[in-house]
């Protein structure tokens, strides 16, 4: 039966009667802030090519992890951006490091957030890999120990979850054995499973300074055409223990967000990453598009596609302006 005993713009007439049809709703609890944290104290820095977005010092990012907390974000990603940094990424697993000082701070802080951290070396290392380097190669297995002591030691200083987004293999099966070894069984990791080597990273690798000085991320990262071969990282994942699955970024790839949702039965999370967001504040910047529309529809994309959790740097003003 079709037009016109069909009228699919019956529905459509009023604003009431769309919400009650809506297949799809965001609610704040769909979401997750990702934070940069540098050193220092006091530092509230605007970062140039994320409009919104801040470098904040660990005592700033209290604050902002409790506003946060109080417009109902369930949680939030912990990245930082150490002074120092060395070919072997150093800083990254360090008892007293940028991220673990925060973890324990913003636990103290704001203790209804679920803190999760960013598990990779790229912020921590001169070079600007993920893994640790010989000669132009970013070896695989020996980054595995440097990975899973970094987890180890985002755990000690009390995340309530990790996630590693370096995309060597075996990682998160080596980074669970860690973690179970020393008592931390019950913590979950959150795998950035399938991360693809895009170019709508730039605006991050700015605030956190990790473009690689030499050659790029096409050695690890997934290659853009692949959709299969998504499938085949994610399901790897699930064989090494990963709670939570997310696929990286999102919109470009909302294909990939529906597959993982179709294939398994974790929960899935996808990240609207630093280009796709700051894509929207340069044209609404220009006046060519209305930012705040613009940003909600791309984010009720990504839920809409299969993602339960969405990671975006609009959370918090999202979280605002959501009624639930
Ligand atoms: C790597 C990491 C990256 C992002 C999150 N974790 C960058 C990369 O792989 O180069 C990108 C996030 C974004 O663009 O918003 N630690």
């Amino acid at each position: 039966m079709s037009f016109p005993q069909h009228r699919l713009r019956r529905l459509r007439g009023s604003e009431k009667m769309r919400r009650m049809v809506a297949e799809t709703r965001l609610s704040r609890d769909d979401l997750l802030l990702p934070l940069f944290i540098v050193e220092g104290s006091g530092v509230r820095e605007p970062i140039a090519s994320m409009p919104g977005v801040y470098h904040f010092s660990v005592d700033q990012v209290v604050d902002e992890a409790k506003r946060v907390q109080d417009l109902g974000v369930p949680g939030v990603m912990l990245f930082g951006i150490p002074d120092a940094k060395d070919a072997r990424g150093s800083g990254a697993d360090q008892a007293d490091g940028i991220v673990q000082r925060a973890v324990s701070a913003i636990k103290e802080g704001a203790s209804e957030l679920c803190v999760i951290t960013d598990v990779c070396l790229c912020e921590y290392t001169d070079h600007g890999h993920c893994g640790i380097v010989e000669g132009e190669e970013v070896l695989n297995d020996p980054s595995l120990e440097r990975l899973s002591l970094t987890a180890l030691s985002h755990a000690r200083a009390g995340a309530d979850m990790v996630a590693p987004s370096d995309m060597m293999d075996g990682r998160v099966g080596a980074i669970r054995a860690t973690l179970d070894q020393h008592g931390f069984e019950n913590l979950p990791i959150l795998s950035y499973a399938a991360k693809y080597a895009s170019a709508f990273y730039g605006p991050f690798r700015d605030a956190v300074g990790s473009a690689p000085e030499f050659g790029d991320r096409r050695g690890y990262q997934m290659d853009p055409p692949n959709r299969r071969e998504a499938l085949r990282e994610l399901r790897a994942d699930v064989e090494e223990g990963a709670d939570i699955l997310m696929v990286k970024p999102a919109l470009a790839y909302l294909d990939i967000v529906a597959d993982a949702r179709r294939t398994f039965d974790l929960p899935i999370a996808a990240y609207h990453v630093s280009g796709e967001y700051s894509m929207i504040h340069a044209a609404a910047m220009q006046g060519w598009i209305d930012g705040e529309r613009a940003m909600l529809e791309a984010t009720i994309s990504i839920k809409r596609a299969g993602a339960d959790i969405i990671l975006t740097y609009a959370a918090a003003d999202l979280a605002a302006r959501l009624e639930d």
